[in-house]
């Protein structure tokens, strides 16, 4: 049986290099994973965990989603020249208070969640849409379905996928193409390390005023409780993936966690007010709401 071909964007580390792997060592050996990432140097994590036994399943190649070349020249290098399944899954975060955030910040978060998985789909849509096949899986956030203080532009950057996805769906349909995002709450990955590394420094924090600071202070203790005690497992949510990837008409969104009590609320009360006050609440219990 032929292999299905997967690639994945994303692979140094985290849920792409979690469902990398799952894919490579599947017990069916239907899976050939091309396994991206940007930065080759980082590629030692990921062949640790398939160390043996992988060579016909795994690949590992170089691709920056901000730089069309490299996502041309893993287009190239795939030798089957074609792609069954794309994991658009490479993203980053960003935390802080708006007015502290550079252009340059704002610029490269959307390069990479947004533009990069644009560039990414537009690479390998042409050929699928040839073929009159492919599956096109999205790692989303609970960020791309409701606002998060302080995450503005994570959640703009995310909020946009969401509207990516959800048009292209009513299009690719017609193409037997499936596209399905994998909406992730908190997971144990690098990534509240990595968006730590550009959140506004204590000295930056200086220059905003008293109240947003308490406010910015507040949130990142919640997020830090948040994510000790509700943080999901990479294998947990790799298993949502493989849902996917196994249905036969897979649905355009899963949830990695099903306890989303703020997203069913949003949905309830389509004037957004109950949301917002549920989640300040929630989240700042400790503050006066004056007018709520
Ligand atoms: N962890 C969570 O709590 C959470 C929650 C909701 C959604 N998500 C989403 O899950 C996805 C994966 O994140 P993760 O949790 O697995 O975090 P992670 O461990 O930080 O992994 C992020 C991956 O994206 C890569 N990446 C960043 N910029 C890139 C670029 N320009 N080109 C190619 N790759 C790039 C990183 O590479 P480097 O190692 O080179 O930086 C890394 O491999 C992201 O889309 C994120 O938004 C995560």
């Amino acid at each position: 049986m032929e292999k299905a071909v997967v690639l994945i964007t994303g692979c140094s580390s985290g849920i792409g290099l979690g469902l990398a792997v799952r894919l490579a060592y599947d017990s069916s050996g239907a899976f050939k994973v091309y396994a991206t990432m940007r930065d080759l140097s980082k590629k030692e994590r990921l062949l640790e965990c398939v160390r043996g036994g992988h060579e016909d399943t795994l690949k590992i190649l170089q691709m920056d989603i901000t730089d069309q070349k490299s996502i041309l020249a893993v287009k190239q290098n795939i030798e089957e020249k074609r792609v069954d399944i794309l994991v658009c899954n490479a993203g980053v975060g960003l935390l802080g208070p708006l007015e502290l955030l550079t252009q340059d910040t704002m610029q490269q978060i959307l390069d990479v969640n947004l533009f990069g998985t644009i560039r990414t789909i537009q690479t390998f849509l042409p050929e699928m849409k040839a073929r009159r096949s492919g599956r096109i899986i999205v790692t989303g956030s609970l960020g791309g379905l409701q606002g998060f203080p302080f995450n503005d532009v994570y959640c703009a950057s995310k909020f946009a996928v969401e509207g990516l996805c959800e048009s292209l769906a009513i299009q690719l349909h017609h193409f037997n193409i499936h596209i399905s995002l994998i909406e992730c709450g908190p997971v144990n990955t690098n990534f509240m390390a990595n968006q730590h590394k550009t959140s506004p420094k204590e000295s930056e924090l200086q220059k905003i005023d008293a109240k947003t600071k308490a406010l910015y202070q507040a949130y990142i203790q919640h997020c830090q409780r948040i994510f000790q005690d509700d943080m999901q497992d990479t294998e947990n949510v790799v298993q949502v993936f493989l849902e996917a990837i196994a249905a036969e008409t897979p649905a355009l969104r899963y949830y990695t966690n099903t306890s989303m009590p703020f997203n069913r609320l949003k949905l309830s009360f389509q004037d957004g007010s109950q949301y917002i006050k549920a989640a300040s609440k929630f989240l700042f219990p400790d503050e006066q709401l004056t007018d709520l």
